[in-house]
């Protein structure tokens, strides 16, 4: 078998690979203890906990992209993905540096939809409607930089699982219809509850043509969702739900917006990462709660309640973790902090000037509605 030049080439991380976490653990902390205030690490709630134990503040995607727009560091360390750490760079200042240990932590869900077929889709619609008169453009957080300046060159906005009713509703009063990518259950989710039929709610799918709809689907249609989904969130069922009510009689069901419609419809609470983490924190002792997100969350919640007397289980019988979230390891990070004590600033996320004052025109209106 022939061997690429590159991989024999020596890595920058070679030196780290062989590292065991107890020694990442203890360069970390120095690496820290050195940068001091020049440095900020944000970790989003699905990061493995030999990372997360870093993290000066954890959250949920919101939460992070405002708490990166309000920090004065000059190193940003993001623990999570790469969408994150784009939104981290185009909120900060320019003098700032955001930095994502592990260049392959992306999102496999804001991987569906890509510039190139949204603008195909609104090219489309154009046959059929005029998008600009009549659809207001909505992207999840969990989607490139380029999209989201797309929303912001064309009336549109952004939106998390925590904001996404507050944004459909401006973007209601905005325009008549909505276009919503890259995840149709957010959408379909959010939608069903501000009272929109699901007949109104059409599902675009990028690999056909016209998105495999007709065009009087596409005139009625409220919200046009595109055909995007989490590979996690995919894995929970309702049968998972079903069986819990029938094993635990009173006990609560949390879920997650990335879920299908049923999961969610079988649902006692439906929220953010964030939300996921208040409701439970804040239950009664004696509870018993089935939860509908990424397995590290789920893990971590079940050891703090346990003490409390609240008994937390994950909703699917298989492991199911975010294998890029799992990419930050503490390798990684030691690799990067390292580097930065060094004066190296390495794995940097730049998002390109002109996309980045459409997107962060496009995130601004989120965060204002958010307010
Ligand atoms: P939250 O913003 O709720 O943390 O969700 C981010 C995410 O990627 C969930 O899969
Ligand atoms: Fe993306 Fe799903 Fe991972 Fe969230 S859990 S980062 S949506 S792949």
């Amino acid at each position: 078998m022939a061997v690429a030049l590159k991989d024999l080439a020596p890595s920058p991380l070679d030196g780290y690979t062989g590292l065991s976490d107890a020694e990442c653990d203890a360069r970390i902390r120095a690496a820290k203890a050195q940068l001091g205030d020049r440095l900020l690490i944000l970790g989003h709630h699905y990061q493995r906990d030999e990372v997360f134990q870093f993290a000066d503040i954890s959250g949920d995607s919101l939460k992070l992209s405002a708490e990166a727009a309000k920090s004065d560091a000059e190193f940003i360390v993001f623990c999570g993905v790469h969408f994150m750490a784009e939104v981290a760079d185009i909120l900060t200042r320019d003098d700032q540096q955001v930095v994502l240990p592990d260049l392959a932590a992306g999102c496999s869900m804001a991987d569906m939809a890509n510039l190139r077929n949204v603008r195909r889709a609104w090219d489309e619609l154009s046959q059929v409607i005029d998008p600009d008169e009549t659809v207001t453009p909505v992207t999840y957080i969990n989607s490139a930089a380029d999209l989201k300046a797309f929303c912001g060159d064309h009336g549109g906005i952004v939106c998390t699982s925590t904001n996404a009713k507050g944004v459909l509703e401006w973007s209601f009063s905005q325009r008549e219809k909505v276009l919503f990518f890259p995840d149709q259950h957010l959408g379909r989710n959010t939608g069903y509850g501000m009272g929109i039929p699901l007949d109104d709610m059409v599902t675009w799918d990028f690999d056909k043509p016209m998105g495999g709809l007709t065009e009087d689907e596409i005139k009625r249609a409220k919200i046009i969702l595109w055909k995007g989904f989490c590979s996690v969130h995919q894995m929970f069922m309702p049968q998972h739900v079903e069986k819990f009510r029938k094993d635990v009689p009173g006990g609560k069901v949390i879920s997650h917006p990335e879920n299908n419609f049923e999961v969610c419809q079988a649902s006692d609470y439906v929220g953010s990462t964030e939300f996921i983490l208040k409701t439970v924190r804040a239950a009664e002792p004696g509870t018993h709660w089935l939860v509908g997100t990424e397995l590290n969350l789920v893990n971590r919640l079940h050891d703090e309640m346990a003490p409390k007397g609240v008994k937390v289980q994950f909703m699917s019988p298989m492991v199911c973790m975010c294998s890029t979230m799992f990419r930050t390891d503490p390798q990684h990070l030691a690799w990067a902090l390292e580097s930065l004590v060094a004066g190296e600033v390495v794995n940097q996320i730049q998002v390109e000037p002109k996309t980045a004052a459409s997107a962060k025109y496009a995130l601004d209106k989120m965060l204002e509605i958010t307010a």
